[in-house]
């Protein structure tokens, strides 16, 4: 497969023919919400209806055409309907869909793979269909492996919406959960460094990351059973808005939890598989975590995730009542066999660092050039824009938030929004050409809402 299969159908975009959201997907999108309801705010800020999406395009039903910065929420990430993957599903739909745990060709083909993908020893591997679940399956593997019942993880973390992995996550204040109790017992929240934010700085502004682990340690002796199993975090907060820690943050909870003989639990379903440029984002900082979750991309639009520990834990496995109803099967091992093919197939890693470092430094011009951008942030194809009412407060901006996200929107551009902090993931296929196009819409964007608001 030539690494420009995309590129035909990119070459006449954004194209805008009716202002977004037309008519046709104003109606369908009324059909179908007197019977669905619940859409989250990408959808609910921006309705429009897709009806096709092929590399990094996705068009409309009436006929309009974005570029896309989204990969749908972080999962086509090597582009719509490659052509190598849809075949790969396509094959096994038509041979075998289903045959529950069984071993299979691909899905031995599939572990082999990962094994020898994934660093150090973490090769005990297990297929689930959905993050949440691949998650709440860590949770328990952790339980297995240590006998402990207690977790940790951090303010602004998501990991999914089941009762573990909510009680590791930070739901928002309007959902149900903000009326009851948030979290299951024994799961415990504590805040993680943010650079833009911190909690704990030093004397100069500087984060303080030892303050964080000393508070940990604190935390843990006060507030905890003393049974703590394991850290749970995202390498990087992707719902969060793209927040990466700093490089001494990991190392140094890498070996605080050495010391305590806690697990360190690296939840890579968001920047998992090459959108940060690494395999792990975790290998950003050469910590090796105990367990790994993989999600989104991982099948590039085929429901399929996987929990994974280390060699020397697989034992842990057997305990855990490991079997689902689709996890693995031919379809989904397919997609996810061929979507690592072609991460190496099409050199995807390197592309990734160096688009993403285009994409940084162009972010910073935006940040230099706009009075409401307080921060730029990210790594590879897993950005952030951070909009503030002033520089030296660091308000949020919430209202500018969307009022940027739609009018990029209307632009031709399809992205993500999270209140004041924007969020890009873009396909990991996208050259320099199309990361440069994507914000200069966002850079105009930008401008005109600031003028709407008196800035300038
Ligand atoms: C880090 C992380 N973990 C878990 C999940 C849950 O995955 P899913 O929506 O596939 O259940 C998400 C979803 O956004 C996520 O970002």
């Amino acid at each position: 497969m030539a690494k420009d299969w995309w590129k035909q159908s990119a070459r006449d975009i954004p194209r805008i023919v009716v202002e977004p959201p037309g008519p046709k997907s104003k109606a369908l999108h009324a059909s179908a919400c007197r019977y669905f309801h619940g859409l989250s705010s990408q959808v609910k800020l921006f309705p429009v209806c897709f009806e096709e999406g092929y590399g990094i395009t996705l068009t409309d039903v009436d006929g309009n055409k974005y570029l896309d910065f989204s990969s749908g929420i972080y999962v086509t990430s090597l582009g719509h309907s490659h052509p190598k993957i849809s075949e790969a599903v396509a094959h096994w739909a038509k041979k075998l869909m289903n045959c529950h745990d069984f071993t299979t060709p691909v899905k031995d083909a599939l572990l082999q793979k990962m094994a020898a993908i994934l660093p150090g020893r973490l090769n005990a591997i297990q297929f689930y269909s959905d993050g949440t679940a691949a998650v709440e399956a860590a949770i328990r593997a952790a339980r297995a492996i240590t006998n402990r019942h207690e977790f940790i993880s951090c303010f602004r973390d998501f990991h999914g919406k089941t009762l573990a992995a909510v009680s590791c996550a930070q739901m928002s204040r309007g959902d149900v959960l903000a009326y009851g109790p948030t979290r299951a017992p024994g799961f415990y929240m504590v805040p993680r460094p943010d650079p833009y934010r911190p909690t704990f700085a030093k004397a100069d502004g500087s984060i303080d990351t030892d303050a964080y682990i000393r508070f940990y340690d604190t935390f843990i002796q006060e507030g905890t059973a003393g049974n703590v199993a394991a850290f749970v975090l995202e390498p990087a907060q992707g719902w969060g808005g793209s927040i990466f820690p700093p490089d001494d943050f990991f190392p140094k909870l890498r070996a605080y939890c050495d010391k305590k003989g806690i697990l360190l639990y690296a939840d890579e379903v968001l920047t998992g598989m090459a959108r940060t440029g690494e395999w792990l984002c975790m290998s950003h900082w050469n910590v090796l975590p105990d367990i790994v979750t993989f999600g989104k991309s991982f099948g590039n639009g085929f429901p399929v995730t996987a929990m994974v520990v280390k060699e020397e834990n697989a034992g842990a496995l057997e305990k855990i009542s490991a079997s689902s109803s689709y996890g693995g099967n031919p379809m989904a091992c397919a997609a996810a066999l061929a979507s690592l093919e072609v991460i190496e197939e099409e050199d995807l890693l390197e592309n990734v660092r160096r688009v993403g470092k285009f994409f940084m430094k162009r972010l910073e011009a935006i940040k230099a050039a706009h009075p409401i951008v307080g921060d730029v942030k990210g790594k590879g194809f897993l950005l952030g824009i951070e909009l503030v009412k002033d520089k030296a407060t660091k308000e949020p901006f919430d209202e500018a938030g969307k009022l940027v996200y739609q009018k990029a929107f209307r632009k031709g551009l399809a992205w993500i929004p999270a209140g004041h902090i924007l969020r890009m993931s873009p396909p990991l296929i996208m050259d320099e050409k199309y990361a440069d196009m994507g914000l200069a819409i966002i850079d105009e964007a930008i401008a005109e809402v600031e003028k709407q608001f008196g800035y300038k």
